[in-house]
């Protein structure tokens, strides 16, 4: 059974489409082994303990900079013995240590469709303003693994998303967050855990037809 550590910083409610998934016999080889919160008041940390998931609570603003609180977080990965991590709703860039001490081992959920609207200062609410900004007409979500790039890594999963004539931000938000990220981070999540993906430099391969 791998060692899921899921790191969150607000609401959680991909954990908790984690959670379901797990409590719904939906990712058989792994079990979340625990929840990394970069905020003391995330409500993700009410969901991990009401599921019975240990805790860690490790804020951003005790670190003076991005290296230092990456090379804490790494530490606490490791004291975690993870096999797996799930960046859900973290809202910090890591510096390139983290990712390179877990390759192809760390999975983000994106609100978008990677390539559009990512990378530095493409994160939540912001990301669906951009997508409203720009005028088009789709948009989604992207599951990838995490390398030194921000949304860089190679793309496991995406699932489209039709914008509407009157969506806001918000309205966006919560369909993709519904019709997408809570179905594809699990799958993916799941996928991993089965050994079904494989992976040549930029280019991630589901094994089997599992989609
Ligand atoms: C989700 O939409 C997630 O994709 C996004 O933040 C939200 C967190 O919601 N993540 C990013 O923008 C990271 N770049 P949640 O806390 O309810 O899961």
């Amino acid at each position: 059974m791998l060692n899921i550590v899921v790191l969150v910083s607000g609401g959680g409610t991909n954990l908790q489409a984690l959670i379901d998934a797990k409590e719904q016999g939906k990712i058989a080889g792994g079990s979340i082994s625990c929840v990394i919160s970069s905020k003391p008041d995330a409500y993700a940390l009410t969901r991990a303990k009401q599921h019975g998931i240990p805790t860690v609570v490790l804020p951003r603003k005790e670190y003076p900079d991005h290296r230092a609180y990456s090379l804490a977080l790494l530490e606490e990965l490791r004291a975690q013995k993870a096999d797996l991590i799930v960046l859900a709703g973290f809202m910090i860039i890591l510096d390139e240590a983290v990712a390179k001490a877990y390759p192809n081992r760390i999975i983000n959920v994106h609100p978008a469709l990677i390539p559009s609207f990512c990378g530095a200062g493409y994160y939540g609410l912001h990301v669906h303003e951009a997508v409203l900004k720009s005028g088009v007409k789709v948009t989604g979500a992207t599951v990838h693994f995490v390398n030194e790039v921000c949304d860089g890594g190679p793309i496991i999963l995406q699932k489209p998303v039709y914008v509407k004539p009157n969506d806001t931000p918000e309205t966006l938000q919560k369909r993709v967050m519904e019709e997408a990220e809570w179905q594809i981070l699990p799958q993916a999540v799941a996928l991993f855990c089965a050994g079904k993906i494989k992976v040549q430099g930029q280019i991630a391969t589901i094994e089997e037809d599992l989609l």
